[in-house]
């Protein structure tokens, strides 16, 4: 596996609406598997292809799969990689929540999300799945497919500030 380089703003990649992923080959497990990686050594629990510089709908996410289990350290996470996602449901109800992104170093927002999505995608073998995500998983997710649309967090942010110290890995995506 290799590690990817994370551009960050005023990158125009990361603007740009990306293209849906047609060819499900070796090339494409590759490149999951190295945003897996790289997504892991940032640290952060989300990331988009366009923040590897790369204008294709393929996002992966590692975190926990149950809202309850975010307060339990012991807890496993799950990886997610999504093809071509869609948010084809989201709850009316919104939550505030404080977001940083890794393509935007040194700034935090408070963000409005839905508490709960339904997204559909392909998996990395171009089958159909469905995904039920609520809390800061559905936040994740939103974030992550905004990115696919040239949206960044400060364009929906209610307000956004330089954090005095490192952003902790939780919120970076
Ligand atoms: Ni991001």
């Amino acid at each position: 596996m290799t590690l990817r380089k994370i551009v960050t703003l005023p990158e125009p990649v990361l603007r740009r609406k990306a293209k849906p992923v047609t060819k499900f080959d070796k090339d494409l497990q590759t490149l999951i598997d190295d945003m897996v990686e790289t997504m892991r050594e940032a640290p952060g629990v989300g990331l988009a292809a366009p923040q590897i510089g790369l204008s294709e709908r393929l996002i992966v996410v590692e975190y926990y799969e149950k809202e309850e289990d975010e307060e339990n350290e012991e807890a496993p996470k799950k990886v997610w990689a999504v093809l071509n996602p869609e948010i084809v449901k989201a709850s009316e109800e919104k939550i505030l929540g404080v977001e940083g992104c890794l393509s935007i170093p040194n700034l935090v927002g408070e963000v409005e999300r839905h508490v709960e999505v339904q997204i559909k995608g392909l998996n990395r073998h171009g089958k159909p799945m469905k995904i039920k995500a609520r809390g800061w998983l559905a936040r994740i997710f939103q974030h992550e497919i905004d990115h696919l649309n040239g949206i960044l967090f400060p364009d929906r942010a209610t307000r956004v500030w330089q954090p005095p110290q490192e952003v902790e890995e939780e919120k970076e995506f």
